[in-house]
């Protein structure tokens, strides 16, 4: 399948409108209809260019058929903008198959591999990526978090001083850094803690122009938090990056900034207030719209108060 038989587009253009601009692409995590419906939805409403992404988790929990199925029903046009990226994908196979599904964009993960290794995985993927019109993401350092299978894990700061190499050799169009996020909700112990922006702008410095992207940059908006324990949930010390450092960031060349865990966030909070709100309710159907619609409005306030992406569909 072909991605722009989809409707779809890839990064490149998006990403050098918000380098120009100075703000941000959002790429929302998306696992079924209800989030991609919620996504495009508020893509619609702002007129803001959106990255759907998906993990290899999330195509697995939906099936290839279910995930492709959905994006041609949702009847996505080129010029709202909307790409289709495998976020994290773990292998060149996984990328390989993003591609042939019909993937407008794909992100290689090698970040874990010596510098060497992820240099020549990263560069394979741009090559098969490249020859289908299909953008690379690749990343340089780690994150903590999750992806380190523990809260508040170490993070290998990414060296500003391996960026041009890495760049100039892979071939890649977007290079993921880390300057102190981490993926999941207990982020950080308070709200006192920066990022490195430091190195942001050394690497910034060293590739003038480029596209750089932050993960784990969840804001993990407290009202959510405060909504799912008011109505039965128990989640204490959860912690994202504030919209401040987030807003600043987007003014030093990060153009795409990955939300997971806010949506995650947004569904549990609108399922279990329309639960509680209505005991009696035993359709899926209500309590999932209401979902939505909190995943819609959790979307909305991210491209209006962190991105700076609203009215940039052109
Ligand atoms: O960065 C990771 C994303 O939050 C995806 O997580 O593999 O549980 O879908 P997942
Ligand atoms: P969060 O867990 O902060 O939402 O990060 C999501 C992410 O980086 C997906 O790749
Ligand atoms: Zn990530």
């Amino acid at each position: 399948m072909k991605y722009t038989d989809l409707g779809l587009v890839n990064t490149q253009q998006m990403f050098k409108n918000a380098i120009d601009g100075n703000y941000a692409i959002p790429a929302f995590n998306i696992y079924n209809m209800e989030t991609l419906l919620a996504v495009l939805d508020a893509a619609r409403i702002a007129h803001s260019p959106v990255i759907l992404a998906v993990s290899e988790s999330a195509l697995k929990y939906m099936g290839p058929d279910m995930l492709i199925g959905m994006i041609r029903g949702a009847n996505i046009q080129p010029h709202e903008q909307i790409a289709l990226h495998l976020d994290h994908g773990g292998s060149i196979d996984a990328c390989k198959h993003a591609i042939e599904l019909g993937f407008s964009s794909v992100m290689i993960d090698a970040s874990k591999m010596s510098f060497d290794e992820n240099i020549k995985t990263s560069k394979s993927v741009a090559k098969i990526a490249h020859d289908h019109n299909v953008s690379v993401e690749a990343e340089l350092g780690t994150l903590g978090g999750i992806e380190d299978e523990n809260t508040f894990g170490t993070i290998g700061y990414t060296n500003p001083t391996d960026v041009e190499t890495f760049v100039a050799q892979t071939n890649i169009d977007s290079l993921a850094i880390a300057i102190g996020t981490s993926h999941g909700a207990y982020k950080r112990k308070n709200t006192n803690e920066e990022l490195r922006f430091d190195i942001l702008a050394q690497i910034a410095t060293n590739l003038p122009e480029f596209p750089l992207v932050l993960h784990g940059a969840s804001n993990i908006p407290q009202k959510l938090i405060h909504t799912i324990n008011e109505f039965g949930g128990k989640i204490s010390g959860a912690l994202g990056i504030d919209e401040i450092q987030l807003r600043r960031a987007t003014k030093m060349n990060i153009c795409k900034i990955n939300v997971d865990s806010d949506l995650r966030l947004a569904f549990t909070a609108g399922v279990r207030k329309s639960l509680s709100a209505h005991p009696d309710n035993f359709n899926p159907r209500e309590y999932l719209s209401d979902a939505r619609t909190t995943i819609t409005q959790t979307c909305l306030d991210t491209i209006r108060h962190i991105m700076g992406s609203e009215n940039k569909v052109n």
